[in-house]
């Protein structure tokens, strides 16, 4: 067993390196996509050049000039953007073992979808992502491939279907991060076997003075034209693990597909703006109605409509249902969420989330109705076996509350 301070600072340190790989990533990349769309053409440009941009940053001018194949003479030094894509798939993936897989029983299996073992949650776990990659790089390169229109439907049916799939495994929290690494895997991937070795051989094919083939380049288009529309999607649906109500929805795999069409649309928008095309303003009215569908989904799909909804007749002293809460409370969650928390694995309160005192629960009340009323998030996996008659009665306590808060 790792000591529970030290697992969690590795795991701070983890999601540090992969956060700041991501906005590398990122960055990057919206900063080509950015100059790709912004190059025009000028008659000084030297000839093989396709288009120039001028920019101003930090203190200087910048003249970047875009060569289409390649220039007339390679350089002797060449910038090449990989590593960021490489370590955030790298951090990503370790902190996926570090998180999920080493913490299996907390974050990633619900017994009640299928009561698996650490060794079986993460071979259906790498499982997934590796099949799903496969998945996508034989849509890649069928027929399909070549209309981008094609496959994009089918690649949203591919990852509505994979956050189901995983959803069958998996309790929601991991069935959401894993649809998100599996698209973050087809990123990362393209850029490992397509983009990189694509361009790699055309600039071995110039050096030997021959003419590259030009569906090298076609194929590297086509994949960074799928990251570039999955970048949002995908920091999307890596952070909805904070929020249980995307990923505790038993509809959970339309909210990832709606988050990919918003996330896709609103790419779109800033595509058309920086090519100086129209700008297609609509595309965020259709990005909200995508995104309210999704919150009223979130609704509808939240296990708390299992629950009879408490009624007023019920109610009784708001300090009779803050006692009854706390009894509760502490039966089922305070062995995490103690200042001396007596879970084998946790050091400290899980998100300084402490529930012992009358004081304690009256802070978090707002917490405790998103994550064990609105949406069973807590306990995780409901490892403490909460019924759902004791969250009615938790429930309770909280309508109580909005009725006499004075008291
Ligand atoms: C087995 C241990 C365990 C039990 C039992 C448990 N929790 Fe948690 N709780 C955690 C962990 C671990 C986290 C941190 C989750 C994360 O990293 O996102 C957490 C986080 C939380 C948070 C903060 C969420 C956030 O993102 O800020 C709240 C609120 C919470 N729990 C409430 C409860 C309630 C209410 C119960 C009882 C009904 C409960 N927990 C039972 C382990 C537990």
């Amino acid at each position: 067993m790792i000591d529970p301070f030290l697992s969690e600072w590795i795991s701070f340190g983890l999601r540090w390196l992969h956060v700041i790989t991501a906005i590398a990533w990122i960055g990057s990349s919206f900063y080509f996509i950015h100059l790709d769309l912004s190059l025009r053409k000028a008659p000084t440009l030297p000839p093989g050049a396709g288009g120039e941009a001028w920019q101003v940053h930090g203190g200087g001018f910048y003249n970047m000039r875009k060569y289409l194949v390649a220039p007339p003479e390679m350089p002797a030094e060449l910038t090449w953007f990989k590593w960021e894509s490489y370590a955030t798939w790298l951090s990503g993936f370790f902190l996926l073992v570090w998180v999920y897989y080493l913490g299996h029983e907390l974050y990633l299996v619900d017994p009640q979808v299928r009561p698996l073992t650490g060794w079986q949650a993460a071979a259906f776990g790498i499982g997934g992502l590796a099949f799903f990659w496969l998945v996508y790089e034989g849509l890649c390169r069928s027929p399909l491939g070549r209309s981008d229109t094609a496959l994009l439907g089918v690649g949203l049916v591919v990852i509505m279907g994979a956050a189901w799939a995983f959803g069958q495994v998996f309790g929601g929290r991991g069935a959401m991060l894993h649809t998100g690494a599996m698209i973050a895997t087809w990123m990362s991937g393209s850029v490992f076997v397509v983009i990189i070795p694509n361009q790699k051989k055309v600039v071995a094919t110039l050096l030997a003075g021959g003419t590259p083939d030009p569906r090298l380049g076609a194929q590297a288009k086509q994949r960074s034209l799928h990251n570039n529309y999955l970048t949002l999607p995908v920091v999307f649906l890596m952070l909805s693990n904070h929020y249980p109500l995307a990923y505790q929805s038993r509809w959970n795999w339309l909210i990832a597909g709606l988050v990919v069409v918003a996330g896709a649309l609103i790419r779109h928008f800033f595509n058309q703006r920086h090519a100086h095309r129209p700008t297609p303003w609509w595309t965020w009215a259709a990005a909200a109605l995508a995104l309210a569908i999704a919150a009223a989904l979130s609704l509808d799909g939240a296990p708390s409509r299992a629950m009879a909804a408490p009624r007023a007749a019920e109610l009784t002293t708001l300090a009779g249902h803050r006692e009854e809460a706390l009894g509760l409370l502490r039966a089922r969650c305070a062995m995490c969420h103690a200042r001396q928390p007596g879970w084998e694995g946790i050091g400290t309160a899980p998100k300084g989330v402490v529930l012992e005192t009358a004081g304690d629960i009256e802070r978090q009340a707002p917490a405790i109705r998103n994550h064990a009323v609105l949406t069973h998030a807590m306990p995780p996996g409901n490892i403490t076996e909460m019924s759902l008659e004791e969250r009615r009665r938790i429930a309770l306590w909280l309508a109580a509350r909005d009725i006499r808060p004075e008291h």
